[in-house]
């Protein structure tokens, strides 16, 4: 597609002279949707990633929102020389790393696999960007680095690290410490942590959503999978928690926002290391999730009440100045637009399969 086929929004802007950047895991979830944002804003944007928990189809998804399709490479973190092959000659400015293993429970059972796979694999990517120069990075983080802190907005400044229940919020946990230490060690380093609160959602096209290869854990992939069928009924974790009520809230912010907070931190980089929430500052009850899907798709979502699951919390919800004050960026859209963009991204899927 041409440029100038695009019916172009406010959004849009193409400038050659802008930075290069590449994204580890840059066909995932998150991944697809930050590059669909920075293409639009101009950004050269390379995609690594092993295609464990995504599909290769996700770059001519993008093509068709953005008319560009971003080079691949098919790469593991783990992979030295793979890595060392693409970092060549690569002549990055930045790299967004959103490359990790993220099922919680799946932690618990396998550590050493999500040890090996997150804080290995990251070592790997920052020796690689020592080696060839690159100073700027931007890493995906988690509301989980909080731990048990429950019912509290959460601000930045807050303790981290401590009750954590699982593998995979130490890996966050143990990755923002190394960063912050290879910064130490590097003046010149410029380091972004965003702590993502529950992403949702998909992009306002329908090509591009929340497909993961495994078996999901997460609320909104489980809805889904009871919308389509695959899964019987949702199991509401619990309606005995201090809660309107009683079952838990999260702040779940749609990816897009989400998207567009990773474009706002790539614009403002400096030397340092800088700690944002993305989130809206809102919490969303588990029921009141599952009557936006039923506003949106115009069915009954079956669920029954269970006891609670382990190591959950009550309330989760950000605090989200911070990103508005220093990132000048807000979380814009609603709960009832990610479920009309997660339709949509239904529909789309279903048809293509
Ligand atoms: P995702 O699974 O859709 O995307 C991650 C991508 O990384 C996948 O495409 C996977 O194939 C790739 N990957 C994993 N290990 C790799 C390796 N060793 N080498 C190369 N590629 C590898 O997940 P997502 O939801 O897009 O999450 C992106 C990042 O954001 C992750 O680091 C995740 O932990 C973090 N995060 C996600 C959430 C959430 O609820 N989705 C919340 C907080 C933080
Ligand atoms: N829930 C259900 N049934 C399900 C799945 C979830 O009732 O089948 C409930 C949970 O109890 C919780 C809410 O839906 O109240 C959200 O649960 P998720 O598993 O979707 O999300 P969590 O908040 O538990 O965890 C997510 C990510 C973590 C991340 C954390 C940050 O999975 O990686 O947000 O807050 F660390």
């Amino acid at each position: 597609m041409d440029k100038g086929d695009l019916s172009l929004d406010g959004d849009w802007c193409y400038n050659d002279s802008m930075e290069k950047i590449l994204l580890t895991g840059g066909t995932g979830y998150i991944g697809s949707h930050t590059a669909v944002e920075l293409i639009k804003k101009g950004y050269d944007v390379e995609i690594l990633d092993n295609l464990f928990n995504s599909k290769i189809t996700v770059l001519d998804d993008i093509a068709k929102i953005t008319g560009k399709k971003p080079r691949f490479y098919q790469v593991d973190l783990l992979d030295e020389k793979g890595m060392e092959d693409v970092f060549r000659d690569g002549n990055y400015d930045m790299v967004i790393h959103f490359a990790g293993l993220k099922a919680v429970g799946e932690s618990v059972e396998k550590p050493l696999k999500y040890y090996e796979n997150n804080i290995s694999g990251t070592i790997n990517l920052l020796k690689c960007m020592k080696k060839y120069g690159v100073k700027k990075i931007v890493f995906s983080s988690s509301a989980t680095v909080y731990g048990d802190q429950d019912g509290v907005r959460l601000t930045e400044e807050m303790q981290t690290g401590v009750g954590i229940t699982n593998p995979y919020g130490q890996t966050k946990y143990m990755i923002e410490q190394i960063l912050k230490d290879v910064a130490l060690a590097d003046r010149e380093m410029q380091v972004t942590i965003l702590r993502y609160f529950n992403p949702v959602g998909a992009h306002e096209s329908g090509f591009l959503g929340e497909n993961p290869n495994d078996i999901p854990n997460n609320l909104m992939p489980i809805i889904m999978k009871v919308s389509t069928g695959e899964i019987e009924k949702l199991m509401v974790y619990g309606d005995d928690y201090d809660t309107p009520d009683g079952t838990g809230m999260r702040d779940y912010i749609h990816v897009v926002d989400l998207a567009k907070g990773h474009v706002a931190a790539a614009l403002k980089m400096k030397p340092g290391v800088y700690i944002y929430n993305l989130g809206t500052g809102k919490a969303t009850s588990v029921l009141e999730m599952v009557k936006a899907f039923e506003l949106a798709s115009g069915e009954e979502l079956p669920y029954t009440v269970t006891p609670r699951r382990a190591g959950d919390l009550a309330k989760i919800y950000a605090n989200v100045e911070k990103a508005k004050n220093e990132l000048g960026w807000v979380a814009e859209l609603t709960v009832a637009d990610a479920m009309r963009d997660t339709m949509k991204y239904l529909n789309y899927y279903s048809k293509k399969k």
